[in-house]
């Protein structure tokens, strides 16, 4: 059990713990920074809210110039099982045109939310799109040509919430990876 923490009683299972978090997000962060070019002009592009944290700490192990906007869209309500409608909930302020587009997610699940923002994305003109996501569920990948540049962690098909990710928008603060208790999933 999780100790100190207001969540514990709810938490099953921490499955990635805050120091790995941590230190896989150097990783990536170095291999981002090394796949462009210095003069790059990298728009990183947070899909609201759920990774909102993962870009957070991913941005500041960045070496590159890079600016921030954010894009909000939804595929679940309270539900945990996607949905495959997504809506445009708050667009880029950003013109991408000529620019290199850096997506940040927290979870690739169906792949259905990512491929429907790549496409919307590509129509106007960047430079590139690369995608960076914190995790990915390839067993429950819809969307099986979708593709990631940059993947935290591989998990198996389970649904997590901390570290940015949400049940009922609850649990986005926990510093850490887990899955709840099956009676918390009603
Ligand atoms: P997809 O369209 O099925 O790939 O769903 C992607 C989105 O669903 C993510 O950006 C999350 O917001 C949400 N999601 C998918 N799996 C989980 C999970 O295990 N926990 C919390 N949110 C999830
Ligand atoms: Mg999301």
């Amino acid at each position: 059990m999780v100790q100190g923490n207001i969540f514990q009683d709810d938490i099953a299972e921490v499955i990635i713990e805050e120091e790995v978090l941590q230190q896989r997000i150097k990783e990536l962060g170095a291999e981002i920074s090394a796949s462009y070019d210095e003069r790059d002009d990298i728009i990183m592009v947070c899909i609201l809210r759920g990774a909102i944290i993962f870009m957070a700490d991913l941005a500041r192990q960045i070496n590159l110039s890079i600016k921030f906007d954010f894009m909000d869209v939804s595929s679940y309500g309270q539900d945990t099982n996607s949905s495959g409608v997504v809506r445009i909930i708050k667009d880029l302020e950003e013109n991408i045109e000529n620019r290199h587009v850096l997506i940040v997610e927290d979870i690739i699940d169906t792949g259905l939310t990512l491929k429907h923002v790549i496409e919307m994305l590509k129509t106007r003109n960047p430079a590139s799109i690369k995608v960076v996501t914190l995790l990915d569920k390839p067993e429950r990948r819809v969307e099986k040509q979708l593709a990631v540049d940059f993947n935290g962690f591989e998990i198996p098909d389970k649904f997590v919430v901390g570290y940015g990710l949400d049940y009922g928008e609850i649990y986005r603060n926990l510093p850490y990876i887990a899955v709840l208790k099956e009676e918390r999933y009603s």
